[in-house]
């Protein structure tokens, strides 16, 4: 029997990571509520929970602090890869191929333990955010930032990225907006790390496979898309109207729409509550305002709600990312959550390997070539 287009509705995997609500508009890791994580945790802390399953003690927290700040120095070759192509390769692009190479050099490459899936899932979580920021630094010419180990993670995001220490909202909305993105259940990129790591592919397989999938404009790549239309619009008083005759020629408007969520994306409104505290400490309200009445107006016109893209490219905006790091911003936040995924695919592993529906024609005698019209 066939299943939905998109494999909508269907049951594929068991997971202990997430829990989405899609009709109540709520989403959970290992039992904790999104909200209570977004208002008291850190980065690592959520990272630590993800792959160990519970809250860290707060040694355990340090613990995982520092095995994060000693990881982020990339190999050599990885640079060198990076100083070839930054100019011409996308942040998506070159993310995917040095993740794919950090794996020749990885010396837990050939196990698929807990273990060294743990010891990998540190250094590629570690140095996502560096390649990011040294591939920013080098097509413009200028050298990479090394990291700093005395910042936490995210605002030695930041602090690669720009060369000095960031503001205190600034790191803490990062942070939050990291958490937010870490973990969602069966999502496209999860998915596609999930089909990777059931062939006992390793965990570099998997990852590349995900930060691969994550890049389509449906998916990761919708963070980036809000942005180009809050530019595109401009002014506060031409949202309205943009927004309705988007709808009218019947283009999807990007940061709406959810295949879960029949409400409100829960990560939506707190991103918000982010977007609109940076643009007033930066005295940057624009991007906010229009983007209330981009919300209200596709509410009004067709019930739709925003997602967590919405609101997050306005936050990455005013942190002073380039419009195409948005999405590789998403990779190092959904990182943990693959290498999760991915931990518990290799603890309980079936080949993931569904039927498909033929309707190609049947079965027929071969033509010689000199026979074929
Ligand atoms: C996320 C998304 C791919 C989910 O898609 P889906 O579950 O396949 O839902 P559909 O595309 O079938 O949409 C269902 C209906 O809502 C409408 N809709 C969904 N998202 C919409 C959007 N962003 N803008 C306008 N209409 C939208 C569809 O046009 C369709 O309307 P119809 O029944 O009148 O034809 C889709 O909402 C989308 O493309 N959103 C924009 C991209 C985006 O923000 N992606 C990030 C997701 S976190």
């Amino acid at each position: 029997m066939f299943a939905k287009e998109g494999l909508e509705g269907v049951v594929a995997a068991r997971t202990g990571l997430s829990l989405i609500d899609g009709e109540k508009g709520r989403l959970s890791y290992r039992g904790y509520s999104i909200h209570e994580l977004a208002e008291h945790s850190s980065f690592e802390e959520v990272v630590h929970l993800l792959w160990y399953g519970e809250l860290p003690t707060r040694a355990q927290l340090d613990q995982t602090r520092r095995d994060l700040s000693s990881q982020r120095g990339l190999h050599a070759d990885a640079v060198e890869i990076l100083r070839r192509f930054a100019r011409d390769a996308s942040p998506m692009d070159m993310m995917r191929t040095v993740v794919s190479a950090l794996a020749i050099h990885d010396p837990d490459v050939h196990e698929s333990t807990r273990e060294s899936n743990l010891r990998k899932g540190i250094r590629l979580t570690a140095q996502l955010p560096t390649i990011v920021t040294a591939h920013e630094r080098l097509r413009k010419g200028k050298d990479p930032i090394p990291p700093d180990p005395g910042l936490d993670h995210c605002a030695n995001y930041l602090y690669m990225l720009h060369g000095r220490k960031p503001e205190a909202l600034s790191a803490r909305a990062l942070d939050v907006a990291m958490i937010l993105q870490m973990d969602h259940g069966l999502n496209a990129s999860t998915f596609a790390a999930r089909v990777t790591a059931g062939t006992l592919a390793d965990l570099h397989a998997a990852v590349t496979s995900a930060i691969g999938t994550l890049k389509g404009p449906l998916h990761g790549g919708a963070n980036h898309d809000v942005m180009v239309m809050l530019r595109t619009i401009g002014e506060v008083d031409r949202a309205a109207e943009f927004v309705r005759m988007e709808l009218l020629q019947k283009k999807k408007i990007p940061g709406f729409g959810h295949r879960v969520y029949r409400t409100m994306d829960p990560r939506a409104p707190i991103l918000r509550s982010l977007a609109e505290r940076l643009g007033k400490q930066m005295g940057q309200e624009k991007w906010f305002q229009i983007s209330v009445v981009i919300e209200k107006t596709c509410k009004e016109l067709k019930n739709l709600n925003p997602n967590v893209d919405f609101y997050a490219a306005s936050v990455y905006y005013l942190l002073g990312f380039e419009m195409d790091l948005f999405t590789p911003i998403f990779a190092c936040s959904r990182a943990p959550g693959w290498i999760a995924h991915v931990i518990e695919q290799h603890t309980d592993n079936r080949l993931i390997r569904p039927l498909e529906e033929y309707i190609g024609p049947p079965e027929r005698p071969y033509v010689p070539i000199d026979k074929r019209a």
